[in-house]
């Protein structure tokens, strides 16, 4: 019997060390199998004294049971750990795919716009959007420009066939964002407005009849022509890099007074014309119940599709828009 006071720990141990279901049936067969020492022991039992018996045959029954547990626990373990590395070998990957993935990308405007976007973020921006067809009050009359104003000739504009003549529009340009954002938000406001605009042109080398815009507008306190420039060329050196410089010219929005054109340098020393800006005329803060005397601002807008064309040197605009894939992969 004091032999088999250690089995229970010995099969403990040689259970453990089986790492395969094979080892753990040669473990169980030296422990419970016919020639194990419990086997062994339970013949041996006839040659006790008849006294002894019964609690030498209870002892090695317990025995016997402690060691069936062990195995059989021993036996659930490595049964999970080879399944789940057969499942591991085996599981079929059903996401494969035969040859390269091409997983295509945003289109260059896109790109572009988010990248605006995010600069002017930084800045303290918020991005707001506006309708693509708007009315003659916002595209035209609440900017400054009366249906007897020359300017509206400028705006080669695409009319809806909708209520009154040339009352509806595709908006010729993000301007009238700025209207509905004064009439929505109380100032202070520091807003960028994207998005599609329409005219009658043509499309050829340099030219799309819908193209996209970026506008911004920023009504606050005390704000001058220094705070426009400033804001001019600290989005030109975020956008193109701190050796592009920007400068402004003298023109005419009637939506701006004084307004003016802003260029920003090329690497041949040349000049290109980005787009307009201005101080927000006192008639369109007005028109949007601001009070000029108390609040002032300026406005911006250019192209984002001539943007992105200076950007690549593209000859031709109208690459933006043929979807060849052939042309867009390139970015
Ligand atoms: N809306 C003008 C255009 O499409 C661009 C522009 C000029 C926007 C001056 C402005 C501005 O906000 O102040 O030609």
């Amino acid at each position: 019997m004091s032999d088999l006071e250690n089995l229970a720990n010995e099969a403990e141990e040689a259970s453990f060390a089986a790492s395969t279901l094979e080892n753990l049936e040669q473990v169980q067969a030296q422990f419970l199998g016919k020639k194990s020492k419990l086997v062994l022991a339970k013949k041996a039992l006839g040659t006790l004294p008849a006294e002894d018996r019964a609690n030498a045959g209870k002892e090695i029954n317990e025995i016997k049971g402690q060691i069936e547990q062990l195995i059989s626990s021993r036996k659930a373990a490595l049964q999970e750990s080879e399944w789940s590395s057969k499942f591991n070998k085996e599981r079929m990957d059903l996401t494969e795919r035969l040859g390269p993935i091409d997983r295509g990308h945003l289109h260059l405007i896109t790109q572009a716009r988010d990248e605006l976007e995010d600069v002017f973020i930084g800045m303290g921006y918020s991005v707001v959007e506006g309708p693509e067809v708007e009315t003659a009050w916002y595209n035209f009359e609440a900017l400054n420009i009366p249906d007897w104003h020359p300017a509206r000739g400028n705006f080669d504009t695409i009319f809806v066939d909708l209520g009154e003549p040339e009352e509806v529009m595709l908006r010729s340009h993000t301007s009238p964002v700025q209207i509905r954002t004064m009439e929505s938000q109380e100032p202070p406001i520091y807003i960028v407005a994207p998005g599609r605009t329409f005219r009658t042109d043509s499309a050829d080398a340099t030219h799309l009849p819908a193209f996209n815009q970026i506008e911004g507008l920023v009504i606050d306190k005390g704000i001058t022509m220094g705070d426009l420039a400033g804001t001019i060329d600290s989005f030109v050196h975020a956008f193109f890099g701190e050796e592009v410089k920007s400068r402004l010219r003298p023109s005419y929005f009637p939506f701006t007074e004084p307004s003016a054109e802003f260029d920003i340098s090329r690497s041949d020393g040349s000049w290109l014309e980005l787009g307009g800006c201005g101080m927000v005329h006192p008639n369109v803060l007005r028109n949007c119940n601001i009070d000029p005397e108390v609040w002032q601002g300026f406005a911006f807008g250019f192209g984002i599709d001539r943007l992105v064309s200076m950007r690549y040197q593209l000859d031709d605009i109208r690459e933006l828009v043929v979807n060849d894939a052939r042309f867009l992969r390139q970015f």
